[in-house]
C-alpha cells in the first residue's frame, strides 16, 4: 500500500493526458496560450498504462483521466479500455470541458468510463464564449446531455467562482439539480499561474476569488441540506435542494482545505508525479520508464514526499506551470 508519513493512503490517481486544449479558460492560461510539449516529452499510451498497472498493484483503485482537454488527445477512448482491463482498478473517470462529448460519451461509456465532471462556469452562452476565449455553451450542453443519454454516472458540474463573472449565477446553476440529477459543484479559483490581469472586461485578479463562506451565504434562500455520502474520494462537500434530483457541492481548497484526507497523487502528460496539486515539488517518471527501470521506488518517493498541506492562504505565490499543465 501507498501510505505517507501521515497516515494517508493513495487509493487515487490523477493523469494528465494532454496539455493541450481546445479552449482556453481565462483562469486556467494566460491570454497568449502556453508553450506546447513536443510530442515526445508526452507519455505515451503503454507508458501511462505501465504506471497505473504499477500503482494498482500498490492499492490504487481510482483513475481519473484530466488535460488540458483529455477529449482532445487522439485515441483516448482507446487509453480507457487498456486501463479499464487492469485488475484492482475499479473506477475511471474524466474531467473534461465537454465540448466533444456528444461525439465521444457512449464510446467513452463501452470502453469502461464509469462517470464525468464537466467545467460549467455559467449557463450564459456570451459569457460561456468570454470564460473559455471563444467555445460554445451550447455545444457543451448537448455533451452533458449526451453523458447523460450514454448512461456516465454521476454527472458531476465544475463551477469556479469568479466575483463580477459569475457570481449572479450560483443560484441558477444549483437549481440545475432541481431537474436533473447531476451534482453542481462550486469550486474556489486557486491562485495557479493565473495572476496576471486577464482579457479586457474582466475585474481586476485581486478582486475575482471569492470564499466558501459567501458562496454558500448567496445560495442561502435555496435552504440546502447536508447529504450523507456514502463514498468519498473527493473534497466536496455534499448538500441537495429539498426535493431536487441531484446534489450540490463545494470545494473549497483554498479557505477550508482539506489536505488532512488528501488521498491522490498525479501524473502530469509530460510524466513527472506531483505529490500535491498546490506544491511544485515533481518527481521525474518518464526517463526510468524509457529505460525499463523500476518505477515504483519513485511512486514510494512521491508518497514519501506528500507535503502535509499548502500554504496557500499565508504566501500567494506563482506556480511553474498553470492549471492547464496539471490537470486540476
Ligand atoms: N481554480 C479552481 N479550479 C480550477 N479549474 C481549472 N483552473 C482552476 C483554478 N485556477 C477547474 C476547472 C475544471 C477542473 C479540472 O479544475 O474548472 O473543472
Ligand atoms: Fe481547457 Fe479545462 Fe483549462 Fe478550460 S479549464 S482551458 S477547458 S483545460
Amino acid at each position: 500500500m501507498l501510505t505517507d508519513p501521515l497516515g494517508r493512503t493513495i487509493r487515487y490517481l490523477r493523469i494528465s493526458v494532454t496539455d493541450r486544449c481546445n479552449l482556453r479558460c481565462v483562469y486556467c492560461m494566460p491570454p497568449q496560450g502556453i508553450p506546447l510539449s513536443s510530442h515526445d516529452t508526452i507519455m505515451r499510451y503503454e507508458e501511462i498504462l505501465e504506471v497505473v498497472k504499477v500503482a494498482a498493484e500498490q492499492g490504487i483503485t481510482a483513475i481519473r483521466l484530466t488535460g488540458g482537454e483529455p477529449l482532445a488527445r487522439m485515441g483516448i477512448t482507446e487509453l480507457v479500455r487498456m486501463i479499464a482491463s487492469v485488475p484492482g482498478i475499479h473506477d475511471i473517470s474524466m474531467t473534461t470541458n465537454g465540448l466533444l462529448l456528444e461525439r465521444f460519451a457512449q464510446e467513452l461509456k463501452e470502453a469502461g468510463l464509469k462517470r464525468i465532471n464537466i467545467s460549467l462556469d455559467t449557463l450564459k452562452p456570451d459569457r460561456f464564449s468570454r470564460i473559455t476565449r471563444g467555445g460554445s455553451f451550447e455545444q457543451v450542453w448537448r455533451g452533458i446531455l449526451a453523458a447523460e443519454k450514454a448512461g456516465l454516472n454521476p454527472i458531476k458540474l465544475n463551477t469556479v467562482v469568479m466575483r463580477g463573472v459569475n457570481d449572479d449565477e450560483l443560484s441558477d446553476l444549483a437549481s440545475l439539480t432541481l431537474e436533473h440529477p447531476w451534482h453542481v459543484r462550486f469550486i474556489e479559483m486557486m491562485p495557479v499561474n493565473n495572476q496576471e490581469a486577464w482579457d479586457d472586461g474582466f475585474p481586476p485578479i485581486n478582486q475575482i476569488f471569492v470564499a466558501l463562506s459567501e458562496i454558500k451565504q448567496r445560495l442561502a434562500v435555496l435552504n440546502l441540506k447536508p447529504v450523507q455520502e456514502k463514498s468519498g474520494n473527493g473534497p466536496a462537500r455534499v448538500f441537495s435542494i429539498e426535493g431536487g434530483q441531484g446534489k450540490i457541492g463545494f470545494i473549497s481548497p483554498i479557505s477550508e482545505h482539506f489536505c488532512g484526507e488528501c488521498n491522490r497523487l498525479r501524473l502530469t502528460a509530460d510524466g513527472n508525479l506531483r505529490p500535491c496539486l498546490l506544491s511544485d515539488l515533481e518527481i521525474p517518471l518518464l526517463p526510468a520508464l524509457r529505460k525499463g527501470e523500476d518505477i515504483l521506488p519513485l511512486l514510494q518517493q512521491a508518497v514519501q514526499l506528500k507535503p502535509e498541506g499548502h500554504t496557500l492562504q499565508q504566501n500567494q505565490r506563482t506556480f511553474t506551470r498553470c492549471m492547464i499543465q496539471i490537470g486540476g
